[in-house]
Order: structure tokens, then C-alpha cells, then sequence
């Protein structure tokens, strides 16, 4: 097994491990990890690795952490009754060729996973879903969006049932994919809409037309006067304390994202999708959720033609995209998709091996 990790202390640190595979104990299956996508979000997580426990998702020696990452994996070898090898599921994955899980109430549509290192983190990290047996090549761009989706999503849902629905909303990291997909629902509800980012990437924005007006962070002083409800995905203490003064009464701040580093606002729990997705599944079961959450998903998914696919191979190829999210290198259209799939030759090789 080969694994990527970062430096704990200093997320600019990082090797790849290599490991033999044991198989599974009885509990336990092997599963190969297939592809997943990498964003931002993604470094939110190894930033709040301590805090917030992401690192006790896949353990790692002391000091290196493996970053959660979602995707899809194949059961390689099981010891789980009813678990059977070639099965496909989403979930979080290790940025690794494999990983071991314990599967629990696997039925037909889920399993938790319930190794004790993970208990008592959030069921929205535990639960995986069983996937379509064959990988279809047009879910890219879900698999990148689905799990950032769930942010916009639940905003958006969260706004709409406060005393002022449509109040308007400014959106910082305007040109995030959570920020892109927030901005479509609160326009699918006619809520106004400004969008703050970067001055480089303010025609970019602009040009998607998902805002109704975009300015960068050197424009606070352009933002539309009155009462308007600050989402921060950016995270940046002074560029709230800039708008705040800027609109003199400001209306509510939800800080919902750590995209410029500073996330101890987040690790206190300012706007924690997860729970938030956790009561709503309570209030309306998690077919209702999920259902609604699907075609909300779908119809934003069919207008992101902007997005573009960027397909990286093995860890190498992870290793690079980590580094360009890391550095904010990647350019905002991208959707980084990596495939750990062994070629048809080496998959050949594997079948000599003794778990195979
Ligand atoms: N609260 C929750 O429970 C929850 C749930 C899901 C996601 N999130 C958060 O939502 C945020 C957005 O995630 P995403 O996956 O949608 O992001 P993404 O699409 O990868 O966002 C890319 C954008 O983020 C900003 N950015 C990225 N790296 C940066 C860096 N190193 N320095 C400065 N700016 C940087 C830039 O936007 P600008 O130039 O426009 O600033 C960049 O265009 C993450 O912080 C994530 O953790 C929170």
C-alpha cells in the first residue's frame, strides 16, 4: 500500500509511504481506493486536522497526517459476511492505493464505518454509500462537487428559514465551488447576491453570471449599501472587519469556510455543515435529505459547464494537485479529479498477488 501525507506541523511537508498489505481480520474489509476529488476543502480539513479530529479519519504515524478525501473504492478482499469483493462505494478515503475499514450495518444502500478511532465523529464521515458497479465516465464533476455541494446546500437552506429570507447575501471566495454553488441556489430564490474574490479572478467570476455583482477585495468600498448577511468562505478576520465597517450595520456573519488559512472561527463551530445536515436528516429522514439534495446537486452540476475536469494520475499526480490547491495555483474552473486505477497490466500483475 502506498500512502500520501503531509507534515502535521507544516502542511508544505510531505512523503508517500509505502506498506505491505495484510488482509482483512474478520470485521474487516480491504478496499482498493479508485479516484477522488481534491479542492480547497480538502485543505480545510488537514488545517482543522487537530481541532476537528480529521486526522483520526486515517491514522498515520505521529506528526504525519493522511488528508480525508472523497471518492469512490472497491472492496479488494473481505471478511465481512455479505461484503463481497468488487463492490463499489462513496465515501472518505485516505489519499492511498487502500484502505482498511470495518464495515457495520451494511445494507443495501449504506454501511458505518466503526473502527474505534473514528467513533463519535459526525455519521455524514462515517457513512458510505454503495456506487454503481462499473465507474461511468460522466460523474467527474460530482465527485468534486458533492461533497462542497453539501455546504451550499445546506446554507442556502439555513438562510431561507431565518426571519428575512431574502435578505441580501455578500459571499466571500466568491469563486470557490461552495460559494459558486451557494450563489445559484440564493438566485434560484431571487435573493440578491455580491460575490467577493480575488482581483484576478473578478472577470472570471463576473463572466459565469452567477452573481449579481462580483467585486474584488480591494473593492469593499464599491459593495451596495443597507442590511446584507455576510457568508465568509474566505475565513479573513480583516476582510470581514473591512465590510463590516464599510456597511456600518451589519447584518448576520456566518463564517462557513477557511479558504485564506485562518480557520479557528470554523474550529469553533460557526457554521458546521455536518450538524446542520445531521438535524435536517432528523427532521426529514435522510431519503427526503437526500433526495432534495440530489436535484438540487443535478441542476446546479448541468450549468457548471465552466467547470473543467483536470484528471491526475497516482500519487505523484495527487501530490501535484495537493500542492497547487495548497499554493492556490489551480485555477478556479478546475475540477481535480485523481484516478488511482491500476492500468489493465499491472491489474494482471495483481492477480499473482496473495490477496487478489
Ligand atoms: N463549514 C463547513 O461545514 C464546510 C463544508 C464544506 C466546505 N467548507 C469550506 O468551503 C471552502 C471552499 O471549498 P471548495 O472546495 O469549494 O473550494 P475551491 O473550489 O477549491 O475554492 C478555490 C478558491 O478558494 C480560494 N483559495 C483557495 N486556496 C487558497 C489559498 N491558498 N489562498 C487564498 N485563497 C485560496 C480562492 O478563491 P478567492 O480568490 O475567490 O478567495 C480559490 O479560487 C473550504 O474552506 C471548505 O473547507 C466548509
Amino acid at each position: 500500500m502506498r500512502s500520501f501525507e503531509v507534515g502535521r506541523a507544516d502542511l508544505n511537508v510531505t512523503r508517500v509511504t509505502g506498506a505491505e498489505l495484510d488482509p482483512p481480520r474478520p470485521g474487516e474489509v480491504l478496499f482498493e481506493v479508485e479516484r477522488f476529488g481534491f479542492s480547497a476543502n480538502n485543505i480545510t480539513y488537514a488545517l482543522l486536522g487537530d481541532r476537528l479530529r480529521y486526522w483520526d479519519l486515517f491514522p498515520a504515524e505521529p506528526g504525519w497526517g493522511r488528508i480525508p478525501v472523497w471518492g469512490y473504492l472497491r472492496v479488494l478482499a473481505s471478511a465481512v459476511p455479505g461484503v463481497d469483493a468488487g463492490r463499489r462505494a462513496f465515501g472518505l478515503c485516505p489519499m492511498a492505493t487502500h484502505v482498511l475499514l470495518r464495515p457495520e450495518r451494511a445494507g443495501r444502500a449504506t454501511f458505518t464505518e466503526g473502527s474505534a478511532h473514528r467513533a463519535g465523529l459526525s455519521s455524514v464521515y462515517n457513512v458510505y454509500a454503495w456506487a454503481h458497479p462499473g465507474p461511468p465516465d460522466d460523474d467527474d464533476a460530482l465527485v468534486v462537487l458533492r461533497p462542497v455541494f453539501w455546504l451550499s446546500f445546506i446554507l442556502d437552506d439555513y438562510l431561507a428559514q431565518r426571519a428575512e429570507p431574502d435578505q441580501p447575501v455578500i459571499v466571500t471566495s466568491a469563486s470557490s465551488k461552495a460559494a459558486l454553488g451557494l450563489a445559484y441556489l440564493l438566485a434560484r430564490r431571487g435573493v440578491p447576491v455580491t460575490g467577493l474574490t480575488s482581483a484576478g479572478r473578478v472577470a472570471f467570476v463576473a463572466a459565469l453570471s452567477a452573481y449579481d455583482r462580483v467585486l474584488g477585495y480591494d473593492q469593499v468600498g464599491s459593495l451596495p449599501a443597507g442590511l446584507a448577511t455576510l457568508v465568509d468562505i474566505a475565513g479573513d478576520a480583516a476582510l470581514r472587519d473591512a465590510i463590516g465597517q464599510h456597511l456600518g450595520r451589519p447584518g448576520e456573519v456566518v463564517i462557513a469556510g477557511g479558504t485564506h488559512g485562518e480557520v479557528e472561527p470554523l474550529a469553533a463551530g460557526s457554521f458546521f455543515a455536518p450538524q446542520r445536515i445531521r438535524d435536517r436528516a432528523r427532521e426529514w429522514g435522510w431519503p427526503e435529505l437526500e433526495r432534495r439534495y440530489q436535484a438540487a446537486l443535478e441542476s446546479f452540476a448541468v450549468g457548471a459547464s465552466w467547470l473543467e475536469i483536470h484528471r491526475h494520475h497516482g500519487l505523484d499526480g495527487a501530490a501535484r494537485v495537493y500542492r497547487e490547491v495548497l499554493t492556490d495555483a489551480s485555477p478556479p474552473t478546475a475540477a481535480h479529479v485523481i484516478d488511482l486505477t491500476p492500468s489493465a497490466s499491472a491489474k494482471k500483475r495483481r492477480l499473482h498477488l496473495p490477496l487478489a
